[in-house]
């Protein structure tokens, strides 16, 4: 259809398509690897609950916005702005581009360690869990996984959207729900398994702090893969006829389904582990990689291997739909912007990207210098090149740019035509209750919360000032 400028970008080939797709980009390492441990350090089943409140309330409105500007504009994350007539506000979509360009930097190299864990699993080295410090400051070992990793998003990007993306989403999402289901189902039958579960299920609201609270906003808006143009660039593929609400309903329920049954997988194990004892229960980073080698290791020989390398299979395929959409936001820029082909455009982008992550790679104890490498005004303790790259990017690039979208699309683009684009595909829509709730979570409640969290963090992270003490 030569009329159609749009043509030659790719679109999907079905909803259930972009849905897996979208899914695919929420659910990540943010769900099993982070969810989890933050669970753990905010004190259970309370943290759950107000990272429910985040999701739905908060979240919900910028997920629905950010996939009807791309589908209104049928455009990439900055040429979105200029396609709407708003050239001054492509900034928001570099700086998206930059986000996921950080963000992948170093998530490609934890996700190197979840497939590096795979393969040593595969072999029975359970002994790996007390190796995590040496393993992962083992330059040449996480530069192989990193590249394989690196290569599998660059390839499947490169097939483009219906024949790359949405195909690898639908294969891989079944498979993770699949293992995920197995996984947690067999964690439930162990000893102390319940113990796990309280811990998990009952919430006890003595411990919640604001603390709590700005965790999970926090985890919240970086696992539904929010505020850096993802669901702009994901949207721009996804045809007039889809009803966006439900979409992004359906996207919204997975996320948080599958951060839920992660949580249900880990808790029963950890259980297991210290024997039913939640006191010393320590959250951080390590959790998975330290813990759970230890627990695949008990059970006897064939089947911790079987569950032990399937965890860190799973792991990993949630990481690669994950990495795909990372890589896909500057890749439409360019290929949109620039007229690059899509092939040039994914070996261009995924080499600088690779590149980037170098010192992130080489800052978990393989280089002194990027290891330590700044100290923040007010701290005692410096941190590592990849955690500055993770607070500057995940941390205070993602509240930032969610904040912006929703207060563009509130104030300059206008909330009516937005509910315009939301009425295509879902005719009830204008007049509804959702619109209302739509349009005040964008109007008010999303921007006033993400600009406190953008001042806390960067009042926190960089100045020393910690408003919670
Ligand atoms: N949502 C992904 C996760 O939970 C991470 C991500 C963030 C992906 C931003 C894309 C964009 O792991």
């Amino acid at each position: 259809m030569a009329t159609q400028p749009t043509s030659n970008r790719g679109t999907w080939n079905s909803k259930l398509g972009f849905i897996l797709a979208a899914a695919g980009s929420a659910v990540g390492l943010g769900n099993i690897w982070k969810f989890p441990f933050e669970v753990a350090d905010g004190g259970g089943a309370s943290f759950v609950f107000i990272y429910l409140i985040c999701c739905f309330a908060l979240c919900f409105p910028v997920l629905v916005t950010e996939i009807a500007i791309g589908r209104k504009t049928q455009k990439n994350a900055v040429g979105a702005f200029t396609a709407l007539g708003y050239k001054n506000w492509r900034f928001i979509g570099l700086l998206g581009i930059l986000s996921g360009v950080l963000i992948l930097s170093f998530y490609n190299v934890v996700a190197g360690w979840a497939f590096g864990y795979f393969i040593e699993l595969l072999q029975g080295h359970f002994d790996i869990g007390g190796r995590f410090g040496a393993f992962i400051a083992d330059w040449s070992t996480i530069t192989l996984y990193s590249l394989i990793f690196m290569f599998l998003t660059a390839l499947i990007i490169s097939s483009g959207v219906s024949s790359g993306i949405e195909r690898a989403s639908k294969i891989l999402m079944p498979s993770l729900l699949f293992m995920i289901l197995g996984l947690a189902a067999y964690s439930l039958t162990l000893d102390h398994a319940m113990k796990g579960v309280e811990f998990y299920l009952i919430p006890d609201f003595s411990e919640v702090s604001l603390e709590t609270v700005y965790n999970a906003l926090g985890q919240a808006f970086f696992s539904l893969s929010l505020g850096m143009g993802a669901l702009i660039t994901y949207g721009s593929y996804l045809s007039k006829k889809d009803n966006i609400i439900t979409s992004a309903a359906l996207i919204t329920l997975t996320d948080v389904g599958i951060a839920i049954i992660a949580g249900l997988l880990m808790f029963p194990l950890v259980a297991y582990l210290n024997n039913g004892d939640f006191t010393n229960v320590q959250g951080g980073p390590g959790l998975i990689f330290t813990v759970l080698p230890g627990v695949f290791e008990s059970l006897s020989s064939p089947l911790g291997i079987i569950i032990g390398a399937g965890f860190f299979l799973l792991l990993s395929f949630a990481a690669l739909t994950s990495t795909v959409s990372l890589l896909e936001v500057p890749v439409s820029y360019v290929i949109d912007e620039f007229h690059m082909g899509r092939k040039k455009a994914v070996i261009i982008m995924s080499t600088i990207i690779y590149l980037i992550g170098i010192p992130s790679l080489l800052s978990n104890g393989s280089s002194e210098y990027f290891s330590s490498f700044v100290t923040y005004i007010g701290s005692a303790s410096p941190v590592s090149f990849m955690d500055v790259v993770e607070h500057l990017s995940s941390d205070t690039f993602l509240p930032f740019g969610g904040m912006m979208i929703v207060i563009f699309a509130a104030y300059i683009w206008k909330k009516e035509n937005l509910s315009q684009e939301l009425a295509i595909g879902n005719p009830k829509f204008i007049g509804s209750l959702n619109e209302k709730f739509i349009h005040f979570g964008i109007q008010y409640l999303s921007p006033i919360i993400l600009g406190i969290i953008f001042l806390l963090t960067v009042a926190n992270r960089f100045f020393g000032y910690n408003p919670f003490e």
